[in-house]
């Protein structure tokens, strides 16, 4: 046995005392006792969980590296214990061909402080079967947003699907019906509410239903209506937290520009008893850095996009200790539910699972501050919200974070070209 791991671990949704043997970075053994282990480890308060999964991070490696870069990004992400991302293809050039996918590979190899899975966008006549083993998901902009790669055309994305289904990749999609955004002048979130109405987000789910049954994922849900709609459908389900805290009638200015916008109070609302009354599969962070340079021009012409994968497990395990979200509840969306429906050998304390495991010390309630986050954006809508940062973070097997402090490598590898059995 490499390391034992003692302490009160969340497994499907219970905490247990236990003790975990790792092997050659997978859990080996669990049990009431594990004898021997090179190292020992014990956590004598606090929990342990399985390493988070954030299925939507823009970490801007190639071409956009000024905002983020794959060192920055994964670096962001341990610290918010998050040891798995699957990252999106709007960069420069944008990913959508082989020869730009293994561009970004050499790229950011041996970059990455977290394990990872890359998406490639869909573009018309791509082709898809090339593609399919060496990407984590394939991403369909159906409505515009940082990057140009919007494919809206029924017909354009009716073609690749058979190859889609075929591949048994899942498909992310950014679903707002680019043909329902207005145009008009923007100098506030209500004016960019205003041209992205919700029914763009509707109507973008309600042209994916005749692919019913395909694992299609709707990123960043913003409403009820929407994920009932997705669920019925059989498809899977992103939110974020900006959508889950903020509403327009309380935030001001660019830091809160987002694509799909920032709601209403009621929707904001109902959004959140649909999270919580378990309709939604995952969080995603939609980690969308720009500098603040980016931020501070006037309303309409500064990017859409805000920071997450540090600050949104951090902010939940906070809510979840003070009886404001449930706990299993955010193992699962966090934890199993990416895995499962990435198909990651992760997500859960379990035998023969990556040994990725995050431990939180639950009294070490802090605010937020962001000078102390590990993105490039230096900015962030979250400054001063109470949330607990994980202590120690361990990546199969490997320490990385411990005391909180940074104390790893660069180890973090694809998950699809480096299938370790
Ligand atoms: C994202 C970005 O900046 O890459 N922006 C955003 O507002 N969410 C793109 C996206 O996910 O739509
Ligand atoms: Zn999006
Ligand atoms: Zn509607
Ligand atoms: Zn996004």
């Amino acid at each position: 046995m490499d390391i034992v791991v003692e302490g009160r671990f969340l497994i499907d949704g219970e905490l247990k005392q236990m003790a975990v043997g790792i092997e050659d970075g997978k859990i080996a053994t669990m049990g009431k006792l594990v004898r021997g282990g090179d190292e020992r480890l014990e956590f004598t308060s606090g929990i342990i969980t399985p390493g988070f999964i954030d299925p939507h991070v823009h970490f801007r490696e190639p071409g956009m590296t000024a905002k983020e870069d794959f060192g920055s990004g994964t670096m962001s992400a341990l610290f918010g214990g998050v040891t798995c991302v699957l990252d999106m293809p709007n960069t420069n050039p944008p990913t959508t061909d082989i020869r730009t996918l293994s561009d970004k590979k050499a790229s950011i190899r041996r970059k990455a402080h977290v394990d990872y899975g890359l998406f490639a966008a869909l573009t018309p006549n791509m082709d898809v079967n090339r593609l399919a083993p060496h990407v984590a998901g394939f991403k369909l902009f159906m409505g515009s947003t940082t990057g140009n790669i919007l494919m809206n055309d029924d017909n354009e994305i009716g073609y690749l699907m058979g190859d889609i289904a075929r591949s048994g990749k899942v498909l992310s999609v950014h679903a707002e019906d680019d043909d329902m955004i207005l145009r008009d002048r923007e100098e506030s979130n209500w004016d960019h509410l205003r041209n992205r109405p919700v029914e763009a987000e509707h109507n973008a789910v309600r042209r994916l239903s005749r692919y019913r049954g395909m694992r299609i994922n709707i990123c960043h849900v913003t409403d009820a209506a929407t994920a009932e709609m997705a669920k019925a459908n059989g498809f899977t389900t992103e939110v974020t937290l900006h959508h889950m805290m903020f509403a327009a009638e309380n935030v001001e200015g660019t830091e809160y520009k987002v694509n799909p916008p920032i709601r209403d109070l009621r929707t904001r609302d109902a959004l959140c008893r649909s999270v919580e009354a378990g309709n939604i599969t995952m969080f995603g962070s939609d980690h969308a850095p720009h500098t603040q340079t980016d931020k501070m021009q006037e309303y309409a012409t500064a990017p859409g996009g805000m920071i997450g994968v540090e600050t949104t497990i951090p902010i939940l395990m906070n809510w979840a200790m003070h009886g404001r979200f449930p706990l299993p509840l955010l193992e699962r969306m966090g934890c199993s539910n990416p895995a499962s429906v990435f198909s990651l050998n992760k997500g859960r304390i379990k035998v023969g699972m990556d040994a990725d495991l995050v431990f939180f010390d639950t009294k070490n309630v802090t605010r937020i501050d962001p000078d102390a986050l590990h993105s490039k954006a230096g900015h962030t809508a979250y400054a001063g919200t109470e949330a607990i940062f994980p202590d120690t973070v361990m990546l199969r097997g490997n320490i990385q974070i411990q005391d909180g402090e940074y104390c790893g490598s660069a180890t973090g590898v694809d998950t699809v070209d480096h299938p370790r059995d």
